[in-house]
């Protein structure tokens, strides 16, 4: 069997948003510690995956905030793709449900693929926003 890469979290990842930062982290640390999990096989990873879609779950819901609150143009798209991984975990966890075997090699590298590519990709894009608006209050409160 092919071992799943762990992620690791690089400074070029930052959100410049320390809450998301350290939410981003800790994604990749559940996610780590599910992979983990499922290559010991030693047992159920009910728990494992369920503590990871709650905690995206969180997640999604810090970042829209943010994206309401700094007036983000792309927030539509981007929920969208939030709202695709959740489905597509919540399905995973009724197959997972369904036969506990089958929690495959597949499926771990989709959740990995799809944290790694969103947090480094479209959510860099709001990263960059964030810093931008962050920037501009500071600029209007000084004038
Ligand atoms: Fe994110
Ligand atoms: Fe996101």
């Amino acid at each position: 069997m092919n071992r799943i890469p762990r992620l690791q979290w690089e400074p070029q990842f930052t959100m410049h948003d320390d809450v998301i930062d350290l939410q981003h982290k800790k994604l990749y640390m559940i996610t780590n510690e599910l992979i983990e999990k499922h290559e010991s096989g030693s047992g159920d990873c009910y728990e494992f995956i369920k503590d990871l879609v709650d905690y995206a779950s969180r997640h999604f819901h810090a970042e829209q905030l943010l994206m309401m609150k700094s007036q983000y143009p792309d927030m539509k798209w981007h929920l969208e793709e939030h709202e695709y991984f959740t489905n597509k975990i919540a399905g995973f966890i009724e197959d997972y449900k369904n036969n506990k075997e089958n929690l495959g090699w597949d499926v771990l590298s989709f959740l990995r693929e799809w944290i790694f590519f969103h947090t480094t990709g479209l959510d860099l894009k709001l990263g960059e926003h964030l810093m931008k608006t962050s920037l501009q209050n500071e600029k209007t409160r000084d004038e």
